[in-house]
C-alpha cells in the first residue's frame, strides 16, 4: 500500500486501491485548505527538498506550499546557480542534500529515470515530480482528483486526451491511472506526436480530434512539447491550430457538460482557444488548486510514518481523514 512506499515514481506502479487512498486523502486536505489558517502539523519537524533541474511553475511551487501547510521544513535547488554548472553529478548532488537532514526528495529531472535512480540510491522518499518524457505522477493524480470531484466518479467516463501524447508524461500518468480506475480513454494527435506501442496502455486511438472528442465527459488538452522535440513534428503551429485546436466549436462534439483540462502552462490560440481555456466548461485553475492537495496527500501518506515529533503524529490529520485511512504507516520500507 501507499502507507508503506518509501516513494512515488509513477502511476504505472501503483495499484488502484493505493490511488484511490491517494485521492480519499487529497480531499481532506483540500478541506483543509479551505479553513482560515490552512496549515497541519503532520509533517512537523521533516525536511523536504525540491530539486528541480527543469523549469516549473505550477508544480515546484505547490509542492512547496503543500509541504509548508504540512509544517515540514522546505529548500529548494534549481540548477542555476548550483554546483551541477561545476560538472557534480546528479547521485552526489542528491546524497550531499541528503547529507544534511533531509527525509524527502522532490524531483524534476529532464531525464526519464532519474527519480527512479535517486530511489534507488537514498535512504530519504523520492517523488517524481516529472522525469523527461516518462511520468509526472502527481500531475495525474490531480487531474483525475478534479475529473473525480467534478463528475463524482471515474469508473465508466469517457476521457479524450489531445496534442503531443509521445513526449508527454501527463498524458502517460493520466492514461495509466484513469484506466486503472475504469475510464476509458481515447487519445488524438497528429501521428508524429502517438507513442510507440500505443495498444500497450490500453486505450483508444482516434483518427481524428472529433472522433476522439464525440460523447467525451472530459477532454484533456496536452501543451506541444517544443523543447523536447528534435525535429518539426508538425508543419506549423497555425497548422496544428486549425486541425487539433480545441475549439468551441469542436466541443460541441462531447456532452454538454464536458470537463475541460489543461495541465499548463497553456500555449494559447495553438493547442486550446482563448475562450475555451476561460470559458464555463475549463477546470484548469481547479487543477492548480488541487494540486496543492494532492501534493499534501502523497507528501502525508509517504512519510507519515518518519514523523519524530509525537505530538504531530499523535493528531497528523483532520478525524475524518484517520477514521477512512487510519494512521500513517509504521512499516520499514524495503
Ligand atoms: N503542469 C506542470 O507540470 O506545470 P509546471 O511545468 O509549471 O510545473
Amino acid at each position: 500500500m501507499i502507507g508503506t512506499r518509501k516513494d512515488l515514481l509513477g502511476l504505472e506502479d501503483l495499484a488502484p486501491e493505493e490511488i484511490v487512498s491517494i485521492l480519499d486523502t487529497a480531499r481532506t486536505f483540500r478541506e483543509v485548505l479551505d479553513r482560515p489558517i490552512p496549515k497541519v502539523p503532520s509533517l512537523r519537524g521533516l525536511t523536504a527538498a525540491n530539486l528541480f533541474f527543469e523549469a516549473s511553475t505550477r508544480t515546484r511551487l505547490s509542492f512547496e506550499l503543500a509541504e509548508k501547510r504540512l509544517s515540514a521544513d522546505t529548500v529548494n535547488f534549481q540548477t542555476s546557480g548550483s554546483s551541477v554548472s561545476k560538472g557534480e553529478s546528479l547521485k552526489d548532488t542528491a546524497r550531499n542534500i541528503e547529507a544534511m537532514g533531509i527525509h524527502l526528495v522532490v524531483i524534476r529531472h529532464q531525464s526519464s529515470g532519474a527519480p527512479h535512480y535517486l530511489a534507488r540510491n537514498l535512504d530519504a522518499g523520492v517523488i517524481n515530480a516529472g522525469d523527461g518524457t516518462h511520468e509526472h505522477p502527481t500531475q495525474g493524480l490531480l487531474d483525475i482528483f478534479t475529473i473525480r470531484e467534478r463528475r463524482g466518479k471515474v469508473a465508466g467516463l469517457r476521457v479524450a486526451i489531445i496534442g503531443d501524447i509521445a513526449h508527454s508524461r501527463v498524458a502517460r500518468s493520466n492514461i495509466w491511472g484513469l484506466t486503472k480506475l475504469g475510464a476509458s480513454v481515447t487519445i488524438a494527435g497528429p501521428s508524429t506526436m502517438m507513442p510507440m506501442e500505443v495498444e500497450r496502455f490500453g486505450i483508444k486511438v482516434a483518427k481524428s480530434v472529433e472522433e476522439a472528442i464525440e460523447g467525451a465527459d472530459v477532454v484533456n488538452i496536452l501543451r506541444i512539447q517544443l523543447e523536447r522535440q528534435r525535429s518539426t513534428l508538425y508543419s506549423s503551429l497555425r497548422e496544428y491550430a486549425r486541425v487539433y485546436g480545441i475549439t468551441s466549436a469542436r466541443l460541441k462534439g462531447a456532452k454538454p457538460d464536458v470537463t475541460v483540462m489543461h495541465p499548463g502552462p497553456m500555449n494559447r490560440g495553438v493547442e486550446i482557444a482563448q475562450d475555451v481555456a476561460d470559458g464555463e466548461h475549463s477546470v484548469i485553475l481547479e487543477q492548480v488548486t488541487n494540486g496543492v492537495a494532492v501534493r499534501m496527500a502523497v507528501l502525508y501518506l509517504l512519510a507519515g510514518h518518519k514523523a519524530p515529533d509525537e505530538s504531530a503524529a499523535e493528531h497528523p490529520m483532520p478525524k475524518e481523514t484517520k477514521k477512512a485511512h487510519g494512521e500513517p504507516s509504521l512499516h520499514p520500507r524495503r
